[in-house]
């Protein structure tokens, strides 16, 4: 006994792939996770006036506030430096501005304090991301929706990741984003179109439901923006009118989640005691008609729905330093961190993505 479970791993981890900058002190033991110190700082408001993220803006601001925030982590804590097991960043994928400045911030603070730097995989937090506040034991599939991701992943066990869909063209978060944009809703779009959503019909207008009669896992939302499009040139956008575009697009994207996850917990082998998990990460679990409708599919498929608090399903750096904590434990983290590469690309099951290139390309960086 004595040292196995004495074992803890404190590990600072810092978040920069996308419009937030955050940093959090995560401690990994035997009695399970403790969140000692986090700060975010939100861009919302630099990148608003332009709809969506603009990759230059945010790569000043996180420049401009990375070691402020990282400071104000470490001192919620009471730590020192030196008290950190590793370091850990997101080292991949996002854009290539932001990730760099979180590289090289967590390199700077772990070479000065003599600690491992840990690169992480931005796919990685998120998959691991439940085990933040539950047990959550592997393995789960995972459903992640956010503006930059849209996937189904198998998560077998630590760094033992498949995918099993993703989307073809848009985030799920991305067509939220560009239907509010086209609707004068403002950004960002999730909350907008969801509030909208509220007062109008979700039958009201028809819309498309991409690759719902296709077999298999993978994804499109692109043309559901455009029809969305289209049915907003048909008739004067009054508010109501408004508010049947955004029930009735809310209602499509919900419907197609729905049924593909139901398909994909179909085919997921359960846990080894028995049970199938589900979990939804990313920022569009916070739509309310997306979570009911999960949690419908879940129970009909007689499985655990699992949804982290809406602060660790958006991007966040806790789930970053629990990655790292995890693979630290694990032994799996070796001494060459610092030289690993800020990557705008980084597939988190490689083998499925060199096989199965299901993404093109996109503004908000790499999807697959
Ligand atoms: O995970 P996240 O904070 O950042 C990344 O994209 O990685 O997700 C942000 C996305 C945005 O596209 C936003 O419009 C969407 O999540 N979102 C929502 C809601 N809240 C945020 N989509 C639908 N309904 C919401 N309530
Ligand atoms: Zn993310």
């Amino acid at each position: 006994m004595g040292v196995m479970t004495d074992a803890h791993f404190t590990v600072l981890g810092i978040e920069t792939s996308c419009d937030e900058t955050a940093a959090a002190i995560v401690r990994l033991s035997a009695d399970g996770v403790d969140v000692l110190g986090e700060t975010v700082r939100s861009q919302i408001e630099d990148h608003a006036p332009y709809g969506g993220v603009v990759p230059e803006i945010a790569a000043r601001a996180h420049a401009d506030v990375a070691d402020r925030v990282v400071d104000a982590a470490m001192r919620e804590t009471g730590l020192s430096y030196d008290q950190l097991d590793a370091v850990a960043a997101t080292t991949g994928p996002g854009l290539i501005g932001g990730v760099l400045v979180g590289a090289m911030t967590g390199k700077a603070i772990a070479m000065a304090s003599l600690r491992p730097f840990i690169p992480i995989n931005h796919l990685e937090g998120h998959a691991l991301s439940p085990r933040l506040t539950e047990a959550c034991p592997f393995p789960y599939l995972l459903l992640l929706v956010s503006g930059g991701h849209c996937q189904f992943i198998a998560v077998r066990g630590l760094g033992d990741y498949v995918r099993l869909g993703s989307t073809i063209d848009d985030a799920a978060g991305e067509a939220f984003d560009k239907t509010a944009k086209l609707l004068n809703l403002g950004f960002p779009g999730g909350p907008a179109v969801e509030r909208a959503a509220k007062q109008g019909d979700p039958n009201a207008i028809a819309l498309p439901r991409p690759l719902l009669n296709r077999p298999g896992l993978d994804l499109s939302f692109a043309g559901l923006k455009t029809a969305v499009a289209r049915a907003a040139e048909d008739a004067a956008l009054t508010d109501a009118r408004t508010a049947d575009l955004c029930a009735s697009f809310q209602r499509a994207v919900a419907d197609v989640l729905g049924e593909k996850t139901r398909r994909a917990l179909e085919q997921f082998d359960p846990g080894p005691d028995g049970t199938r998990r589900l979990v939804v990460a990313g920022g569009v679990a916070a739509n309310e008609e997306l979570r009911r409708t999960l949690e419908t599919v879940a129970e009909a498929a007689k499985a655990e729905f699992i949804a982290p608090p809406l602060r660790y399903c958006t991007d966040n750096a806790a789930m970053i330093a629990l990655a790292a904590a995890e693979r630290l434990r694990a032994g799996l983290v070796h001494d060459d961190g610092l030289t690993a590469k800020a990557r705008p690309r980084w597939p988190l099951d490689e083998a499925s993505a060199a096989s199965d290139p299901a993404y093109g390309g996109g503004k908000r960086g790499a999807k697959a």
